[in-house]
């Protein structure tokens, strides 16, 4: 009888829970309901973005406002917000210096294809959080990490990335394979995708240095690309020594090593990099980075930034593949001085660790007593429970662990008690503006839904 069960619940149970949620939710927002009902035609399946469909519930909220750590929709409901955009509002919404940097900045222009002394500034700080890289700054994390791939590939003259197996870096086509019975393809359900990934691309286990060694022996791959946790997945923790064994084996076999920060920047001050002294050859971060406004940045260390320096002095004239015009514009370099300057701060992130660890111990202590086989993991400011036991050793492991099902009713039972988590896994982030009342009432209603999901009768 117990293979039945979907992670640990009984599908009965937890068909009846997910009709209830969904009946709940939808009853509670007949504002939205209608607007939508008459509104979203103009869309594209009825959403301006289409992830926007992958939400578990039963129609989408509108928001009326969000402010700190709260969204208010136009039904007047108020929701205590651990998704904050995916990261992109991990300091919380309209952070007031990032605010007050918006409203002046209104007033001086908002995009020229000059620098400004903010620019310089922002230099200044970037380095001052993340380390001395040469600086490039991108409107999203996607180009970011796509710029740097093309002055990976430069510098090394070699074709392939080495990404691994259910990684995330956004779009970046490079980037969109996966294993399959031990081969690397492209992933399946890519949307008009005509050019053969492999050729640019190979794809192997997260923790597993036997096999990114085997990569690299071909002498075909210009850097590794990854996150120092793996964190779009269900959350994948390095094991000790890996992070040392990839420096190790990319400075032995010529290869580059990228470090994706855009998720794990809620490790702490400077990100996993400085939190774990990490020191990749390309660091990329992109969503929060200022306070919400679009912008990524990517930098290069010297060593690397001299070698660019010598193949672009032989590259022949032309365009050279990187760069989008309204990047590097002075809204961003006024929100990345604040962000980096007044809201990415120790203090800050002393708050945030302190509330994800009293999120992580309430949710843990909820699973112990309802016997859940689930666990929790956590990076920083990032908690996640994982509806399977951990702790998870790759991407295949996290694929098996993901439960749609159980997830999707899970996120409808928090939102209809006033929760809202991350629409993807199970992802919650502490903000520093998130209060303790919120973290205790999450606590609080993840235990309501477990009782609800596993009881005994
Ligand atoms: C690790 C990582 N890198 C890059 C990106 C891409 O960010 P964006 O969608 O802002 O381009 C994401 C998005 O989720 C991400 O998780």
């Amino acid at each position: 009888m117990s293979d039945a069960l979907i992670s640990g619940i009984r599908p009965d149970r937890l068909a009846a829970f997910s009709r209830r949620e969904a009946a709940t939710y939808a009853k509670s927002r007949p504002r939205a309901a209608k607007a939508l009902a008459s509104g979203a035609g103009a869309f594209l399946n009825g959403v301006p973005m289409h992830w926007m469909t992958d939400w578990p519930m039963p129609h989408l909220p509108l928001v009326a406002k969000a402010q700190g750590a709260t969204i208010t929709d136009i039904d007047g409901l108020t929701l205590d917000d651990f998704c904050l955009g995916d990261t992109g509002s991990m300091f919380g919404h309209s952070p007031a210096p990032v605010a007050k940097a918006i409203r002046a900045q209104a007033r001086n222009g908002l995009t020229y294809m000059l620098p400004s002394m903010d620019a310089l500034e922002a230099g200044r700080l970037l380095t001052d959080r993340f380390g001395p890289f040469r600086w490039q700054i991108a409107t999203t994390a996607t180009d970011a990490n796509r710029f740097a791939l093309r002055v990976a590939r430069a510098v090394t003259g070699r074709p392939k990335v080495l990404v691994f197996n259910g990684c995330y870096h956004g779009t970046v086509d490079d980037t969109m394979v996966e294993l399959a019975n031990g081969a690397t393809v492209a992933r399946s359900g890519l949307v008009g995708q005509v050019q053969d990934l492999t050729r640019g691309a190979i794809c192997v286990e997260f923790n597993d240095l036997a096999a990114v060694e085997a990569a690299l022996k071909t002498g075909e791959v210009a850097a590794i690309l990854t996150e120092p946790v793996m964190t779009n997945s269900c959350m994948v923790l390095p094991e000790a020594g890996f992070h040392d064994g990839l420096r190790q084996l990319t400075r032995r076999h010529g290869a580059l090593l990228m470090i994706d920060e855009t998720h794990t920047i809620s490790s702490g001050l400077g990100g996993y990099t400085r939190v774990h002294s990490l020191s990749p050859d390309m660091f990329i971060v992109g969503k929060c980075v200022a306070g919400g406004m679009p912008t990524a940045v990517w930098g290069m260390t010297d060593a690397v930034a001299q070698r660019f320096a010598a193949y672009n002095s032989t590259r022949a004239p032309g365009h050279s593949g990187m760069g989008t015009t309204l990047s590097a514009n002075p809204m961003q370099f006024a929100c990345l001085v604040a962000t980096l300057g007044q809201v990415m701060t120790p203090e800050n992130y002393a708050r945030m660790e302190a509330g994800a660890e009293r999120l992580s111990k309430g949710l843990r202590k909820a699973i112990k007593f309802h016997h859940a086989p689930w666990h929790v993991v956590r990076a920083g400011a990032r908690v996640e429970f994982v509806c399977a036991p951990g702790p998870l050793k790759n991407g295949a492991a996290a694929a098996a662990a993901h439960q749609p099902q159980v997830e999707g009713a899970i996120h409808t039972g928090l939102l209809n008690r006033g929760s809202l988590i991350a629409p993807f896994h199970n992802m919650m982030l502490v903000s520093p503006a998130t209060k303790k009342r919120q973290i205790d009432h999450l606590i609080a209603s993840f235990d309501a839904v477990l009782s609800d999901l596993f009881k005994e009768t």
